[in-house]
């Protein structure tokens, strides 16, 4: 058989940059700042800059950054905060985590993102905010959004934990919104590692709120605020983040120029391949394909070697963890179809010519037999 093409594969990647992160972590491991420290400030310095925002913040993880901006927002128990059922869970934890409840609205079946022209319904007097997703790398449709927001009163929050390096019309991903939060989880396009997390904002009341969240509530040592957590990035995550930001342009357009080739030599099949919307420029963080016979197609992938995943089987209001919201199939059937029918296909920086003309061809295999 053929060799196998991995799903992802982040040991080319470490093997690309492997002398920097070494420097960079021998420098760390000198200073002995192991939580935030030297390194993280300046990766926050940077990382405002590639964002274009005033304030970002390093976490421990994307999640712990959401949860945080739920605080930011004051979404607490009796409040409502909508998102999009069609997620990673994180995105829900977040609001969960203040006692707030999510309230979903189906999504887009172009983008798979949060649906505008369902938005507006789904306000009540408890929502306390908006909370939608760039998934896959994609930007969420924001103008609309943010009319909304406006006319309503309510904070955005971006999860943009997919998204670094995505830009909405001119914009970065991250600048969007009231807040936005980004994970460096090893698998993003922007990958600490281990955990990270950051958090991006204009507001300097949100920013410095953040930060003493972030630690124990606190701004000066052993006098706390309010109730706060233990979410400071490690100052080893902040040292490697810092070596990778530099490459994540380039990454981002060899991720672009992976997408391009699937578009043309899949274009012909009867897959039904995702597209970039006229005011986005993805970071393509997946390489999401859809088509009704999906279960076989993963088969035929795993057995002759493509790296494939589903992202996601199911959706968040049809998950165990969710019961409890009272929800049942058919009640956001378009993300609901999405979860039956997508597959991601290989998609990463390193991956060669070759590995994705292999790709391909197994893929029309498939549709051959
Ligand atoms: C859309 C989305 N939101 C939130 C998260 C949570 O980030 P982390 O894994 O860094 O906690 C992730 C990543 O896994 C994600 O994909």
């Amino acid at each position: 058989m053929a060799d196998k093409i991995p799903y992802l594969d982040l040991p080319a990647q470490i093997k690309s940059v492997r002398k920097e992160i070494d420097a960079a972590l021998a420098r760390a491991l000198d200073n002995c700042s192991f939580c935030l420290g030297p390194d993280v400030v300046q990766f926050e310095k940077d990382f405002a800059q590639f964002c274009g925002t005033r304030h970002a913040l390093g976490f421990n993880s994307g999640t712990s950054a959401l949860h945080v901006a739920m605080r930011l927002v004051n979404a607490g128990p009796g409040d409502e905060v909508i998102t999009t059922p069609y997620t990673f869970i994180a995105t829900s934890w977040a609001i969960s985590y203040v006692g707030a409840k999510p309230v979903y609205v189906d999504i887009d079946d172009a983008t798979f993102n949060l649906n505008p022209k369902l938005l507006e319904k789904a306000i009540t007097s408890r929502t306390k905010a908006i909370l939608p997703v760039h998934l896959y790398g994609h930007p969420f449709d924001a103008d609309p959004i943010l009319e909304i927001c406006k006319k309503n009163n309510l904070p955005l929050v971006e999860d943009a934990a997919q998204a670094a390096g995505a830009k909405y019309k001119s914009k970065t991903v991250g600048t969007l919104g009231d807040i936005s939060c980004f994970s460096f989880y090893p698998g993003k396009n922007l990958g600490a590692c281990g955990e990270g997390g950051a958090l991006v904002t204009n507001n300097p009341d949100f920013a410095a709120r953040a930060k003493s969240l972030r630690e124990h509530g606190s701004t000066q040592r052993y006098h706390h605020d309010e109730v706060g957590y233990n979410y400071r990035m490690e100052g080893f995550q902040g040292a490697v983040l810092g070596v990778k930001l530099k490459h994540l342009q380039k990454w981002t357009d060899e991720r672009r120029h992976v997408a391009e080739r699937y578009a043309e030599l899949l274009a012909d099949t009867p897959l039904k391949l995702p597209r970039e919307a006229d005011y986005a420029r993805s970071a393509w963080h997946l390489y999401t394909v859809r088509h009704p016979r999906r279960d076989e197609l993963k088969k035929f992938l795993d057995e002759n070697g493509i790296g494939n995943a589903v992202h996601y089987p199911i959706p968040l209001h049809l998950q165990k963890a969710y019961a409890s919201l009272g929800h049942k199939p058919d009640d956001f059937p378009v993300a609901e179809k999405a979860a039956r029918e997508v597959l991601s296909l290989p998609i990463f920086p390193e991956l060669t010519d070759a590995q994705i003309r292999r790709v391909a061809e197994v893929v029309k295999n498939f549709f051959r037999r």
